[in-house]
């Protein structure tokens, strides 16, 4: 498969690394002509990660004589997803010249990179992938391995109205019940929210999501994080009891690097009573959130969720467009 005159090495010098962070713009341009929402980034934006990558982990590169044709790297992650190590290689560390083969380049790449992971402990091999890169898509599913996350995202203004025009159309069908009350949540809300947190993580411990490990906030972990500067969660309650909630704040480190940005509000917590489902409760709390980062000046919102977790996948795929794919594949010893 390779062609004699490739070869495979490592990038470290700042030559190599400036041309992968140049070939990692371009993969980005290409996402944005998709998805014109998503934040610029340049070159520039990319040199510091790599350099990073090639420092902590490890960043391969094919070259055919001495021009780069494709990389791709991984760091290590201790406990990925509570279930031990894992090499992880994010979205912006693969990336291939305009006219290389590839798949068949990625697929020369991991087959390097795989012993890197096993030598350091990591059966787990984790990364992201652009959506719209859809040869690392196929040329990974045939190196094994499986979707497990969809990083998604949409600009608030437009969710709004997508969310306004679904809620108009559910009124029309009459299916709606009675209506809880939509608020801000506060300190006050901290016991009960740590119950649904809670709930939430049952949901993701049971099949077939199937979580090791899950756990929600306590109460005092609650009242910390409400109190947080740029943190939002609202709540839907009847009768002074909490049915369901939806919590966002600025993108963490797990969340994808194409949508990190002074603009952006992360959704990373959503739960609502499985007797309440479908009743149009997620929806209104969606609704007041897009209109809370709307009065605050942001532009996108952001989510992601497990790819096994039926009902948020629907819920999200619905509103949401996915700009990055999580994968995984287990490997033994
Ligand atoms: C995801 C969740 C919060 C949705 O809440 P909800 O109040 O049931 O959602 P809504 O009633 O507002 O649904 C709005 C639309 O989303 C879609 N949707 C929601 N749940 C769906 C499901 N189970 N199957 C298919 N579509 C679904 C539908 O298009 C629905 O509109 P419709 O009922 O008019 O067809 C809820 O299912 C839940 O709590 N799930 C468990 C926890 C969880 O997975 N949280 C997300 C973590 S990322």
């Amino acid at each position: 498969m390779r062609n004699t005159s490739s070869a495979i090495r490592e990038l470290s010098g700042t030559r190599d690394l400036e041309t992968a962070a140049g070939l990692a713009a371009v993969a980005h341009r290409r996402l944005c002509e998709g998805l014109p929402f998503l934040p610029e980034r340049s070159a520039a934006d990319f040199l510091p990660r790599l350099a990073w990558m090639a420092r902590e982990g490890i960043v391969l590169g094919l070259f055919e004589g001495e021009s780069l044709l494709a990389y791709s790297g991984a760091f290590i992650v201790e406990d990925f997803r509570h279930e031990g190590p894992a090499s992880f290689c994010p979205d912006w560390c693969r990336a291939a010249a305009p006219g290389a083969k590839t798949f068949d380049a990625y697929r020369l790449l991991y087959r390097d990179l795989a012993p890197w992971a096993r030598e350091k402990g990591a059966l787990i091999h984790a990364g992201c992938s652009y959506s719209t890169d859809l040869e690392a898509i196929e040329a990974l599913s045939l190196c094994g391995f499986g979707r497990i996350v969809m990083e998604a995202a949409r600009p608030a203004a437009e969710l709004a109205l997508a969310l306004a025009a679904a809620s108009a159309e559910a009124e029309g069908t009459g299916r709606r019940g009675a209506r809880p009350r939509l608020r801000r949540a506060a300190t006050a809300d901290a016991e009960s929210l740590a119950r649904l947190d809670s709930s939430l993580a049952a949901h993701l411990a049971a099949s077939p999501v199937l979580m090791p490990r899950t756990r929600g906030r306590d109460a005092v972990e609650w009242a910390e994080w409400l109190g947080r500067e740029g943190t939002a969660a609202f709540v839907a309650e009847e009768e002074g009891r909490l049915l369901g909630f939806l919590k966002a704040e600025a993108p963490q480190y797990d969340v994808s690097f194409s949508v990190h940005g002074d603009d952006t509000l992360a959704i990373d917590g959503f739960f609502v009573e499985p007797a309440r489902r479908r009743e149009g409760l997620g929806l209104a709390l969606l609704g007041a959130m897009a209109a809370q980062a709307l009065g605050s000046g942001l532009g996108l919102m952001s989510v992601d969720c497990e790819t096994t977790n039926l009902e948020a996948l629907a819920f999200w795929s619905r509103f949401f467009r996915p700009f990055a794919w999580g994968f995984e594949r287990r490997t033994c010893d």
